[in-house]
């Protein structure tokens, strides 16, 4: 892969997905291209970066090829542990009258994440079973989309943060792999949805997870997304960043609120 090549893949990554690639990824995008050259029939990332202007579909795959999508069941514990004894009994009783909430995946990767929030709230929650809740997963990636509703998962990925306990309540054994039960996946709701464009299609939501996406963006499109993520979330909503991230120096907008060791984000007027 020439250094042309590489430049042109960065600015596709960075034009289309806000995904910044530093000078010295050549070789993470190297790789990640002779793969996707495999499964597409290209003799090499370099005869498939020459289709890219002619070819929409692979132009997409090949941002999305430079999306990260490591994800896993109940992803640092701590903030699971902080919805369910702190976030949910207090928004339970703030949303008495209406009895509706709507959680929102704004990166759900091959859904972990918010299959992770549907056991959760089937073990802790049963109440909500006859409440108006509504669960929206949405990523870049059409690849990742696919699986998640599929919902079915190997032995190392649901060996990674799921309890036995819920592997044998909430997932059948399928061949060498574990499916999530079809109640648990007809809650969801996925739709393909760039955060580095204007959303469309997305309403407002009572408890946003924005996690482990936002490191992979330069300060301006943090700074939209923040922005749009104003008019998204309740004023009363919760929202879930990664561990390494944070909305300091970025937006004045959401206030971080800790509880022990771990913190969400809740609008700053609220
Ligand atoms: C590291 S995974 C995080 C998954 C999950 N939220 C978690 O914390 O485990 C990052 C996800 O962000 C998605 N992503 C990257 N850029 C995106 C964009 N511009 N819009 C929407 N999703 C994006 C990737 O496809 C990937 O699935």
């Amino acid at each position: 892969m020439t250094q042309s090549e590489f430049d042109l893949v960065r600015k596709l990554a960075f034009d289309e997905a806000g995904i910044v690639l530093e000078h010295d990824k050549q070789y993470l995008v190297e790789s990640r291209l002779q793969s996707l050259a495999k499964q597409t029939s290209h003799e090499s990332p370099s005869s498939l970066i020459g289709q890219i202007a002619r070819d929409i579909r692979l132009k997409q795959k090949v941002v999305e090829a430079m999306t990260t999508n490591e994800t896993t069941f109940f992803r640092d514990h701590e903030p699971f542990e902080m919805l369910k004894n702190e976030i949910l009994p207090a928004l339970i009783q703030a949303r008495q009258e209406t009895r509706q909430l709507r959680f929102w995946y704004a990166a759900c990767s091959t859904g972990q994440e918010p299959y992770s929030m549907l056991m959760l709230l089937a073990e802790h929650f049963p109440q909500l079973a006859s409440w108006n809740v509504t669960h929206l997963a949405t990523d870049i990636s059409k690849d990742v989309i696919a699986k998640a509703k599929e919902g079915e998962y190997s032995q190392f990925e649901v060996n990674r943060g799921l309890p036995a306990v819920y592997l044998t309540k909430y997932f059948q054994k399928k061949g060498l792999h574990w499916k999530v039960s079809d109640a648990l996946r007809e809650q969801l709701r996925f739709q393909e949805l760039n955060l580095n464009r204007t959303w469309v299609g997305i309403p407002k939501a009572d408890i946003v997870f924005l996690r482990n996406v936002m490191i992979y963006f330069d300060l301006d499109a943090k700074r939209r997304i923040f922005q749009q993520l104003e008019r998204t979330l309740e004023p009363d909503g919760y929202l879930f960043l990664g561990t390494a991230e944070t909305t300091l120096n970025v937006t004045a907008s959401f206030q971080r609120v800790a509880f022990g060791r771990t913190a969400c984000y809740r609008p700053a007027a609220a």
